[in-house]
């Protein structure tokens, strides 16, 4: 079965199949009135001018053609909202206060740990429905919301139950996202690595682990503990650090052989070498910089140092309940200086690099899956700049249409 995307007026993608850096993270292919044509689930060939024959047909109307967007970084399994700290927020109140005071991922915590596995699996499905109908094709899911293993094991098969309806989500074991309530720092350290992790392991529920690296949070030390016993049972590390301070998180991250490393807001030249020497990919989330009016990081310096920028919405009911990636990429490139080009690869081939898939996804080039987004947009300037409404008007998936407008 052969099917023929035609009438593209501009078709433009990352190349390659793994992370890019520098110069060639804004070195985009891009052809005008273009083609793809797509054979079995799998880009068999794009071009220019008269398209091929096949089977079946689809118009793109003149239109922007890129790659499915890859959104690494992601909360999506949670029980409740939080829209009452909406108020705290305006009255001055800062994230960790929320957090000490029993709020914000501990009240989380106690409604994900009250909700059964399927309203969750319901509750999550949608959410992935929505962010599919915004781009999306491909993203990474975190635990994080139980802090025992129970709650943890059910929000992994959750994340497992949407990967065999959809394929290609990624799964993180973040048991690492708080301390739970009255549990003693320490001993809950030695819990993930000693019980958590190796029961996760055992019933092969994470691809990833994760630890939220930070001032009040885990350690720098305590978080590399925690990776290496990840990685000890075969998950590959990533980590969350510096959103609020930087306290060593990048070093760690690199010392352990962490694929990414996510925030970084707060990271500076020492922490740009650091990733750049490790060879981690720099994950960076600007609508949650957005929602908590923090600063958004030195995107270009990153850049500059050759270190492989990925962009992702961090999706979650408490720092940024927005599942839009084409929000987060126009912050990006706003606030964080990146062009449009750099800003692609970033939510694109670079975030798939960053959850293993850039072999597979990522890049609209021949061998790879047909995963692809017509915009109603006639170029990628046009999708940046017309941000705050959704602009995706057809997703496909392996060259099925899952979602569009119309
Ligand atoms: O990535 N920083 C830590 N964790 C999430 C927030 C989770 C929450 O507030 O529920 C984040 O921003
Ligand atoms: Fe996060």
């Amino acid at each position: 079965m052969k099917r023929v995307f035609y009438h593209v007026g501009e078709l433009t993608t990352a190349t390659g199949s793994a992370a890019v850096s520098g110069k060639a993270q804004g070195s985009l292919l891009t052809l005008h009135h273009a083609w793809l044509l797509e054979e079995n689930g799998t880009i068999a060939a794009i071009g220019e001018g008269v398209p091929p024959q096949a089977d079946d047909a689809v118009d793109c109307k003149g239109k922007l053609v890129t790659a499915g967007l890859v959104d690494c970084h992601t909360h999506l399994v949670f029980g409740g909202w939080r829209e009452h700290e909406l108020a705290m927020k305006l009255q001055g109140k800062t994230y960790l206060e929320i957090l000490a005071s029993g709020g914000g991922i501990l009240s989380t915590v106690r409604e994900t740990r009250n909700a059964s596995e399927d309203a969750l699996y319901e509750k999550t499905r949608g959410l992935y429905l929505e962010m599919l109908a915004h781009g999306t094709t491909a993203l990474e899911i975190k635990s994080g919301y139980g802090l025992d293993l129970e709650t943890e094991r059910k929000q992994l098969r959750v994340i497992r139950r949407l990967k065999e309806e959809f394929g290609d989500v990624a799964a993180t074991f973040l048991g690492a996202h708080a301390f739970p309530e009255g549990m003693d720092h320490e001993a809950y350290v030695e819990q993930l690595c000693n019980e958590m992790i190796p029961a996760i392991a055992e019933d092969g529920l994470a691809d990833f682990c994760d630890a939220f690296c930070d001032d009040g949070v885990f350690s720098a030390e305590q978080s590399e503990r925690i990776l290496a016993a990840g990685k000890r049972f075969g998950m590959i590390p990533k980590l969350h650090a510096d959103e609020i301070k930087e306290i060593g998180g990048t070093q760690a991250a690199a010392r352990v052989g962490a694929v990414s490393c996510d925030h970084l807001s707060e990271t500076g030249e020492d922490g740009i070498k650091a990733l750049r020497d490790g060879g981690v990919i720099a994950v960076m989330l600007p609508a949650t910089s957005f929602y908590l009016k923090k600063p958004y990081g030195d995107f270009r310096g990153m850049i500059d140092a050759g270190v492989p920028v990925a962009v992702a919405t961090d999706m979650n009911p408490g720092s940024t309940p927005n599942l839009s990636l084409p929000f987060a990429m126009t912050a990006g490139c706003l606030y964080g200086r990146l062009t449009p080009e750099e800003i692609l690869t970033a939510a694109t081939l670079n975030g798939a690099a960053a959850i293993g898939m850039a072999e597979t996804l990522g890049t609209l080039e021949a061998g790879k899956q047909a995963d692809l987004v017509v915009w109603d947009a006639d170029n990628l300037d046009q999708l940046i700049y017309r941000y705050g409404t959704n602009r995706a008007s057809a997703v496909f998936k392996k060259g099925v249409r899952m979602t569009g407008k119309e």
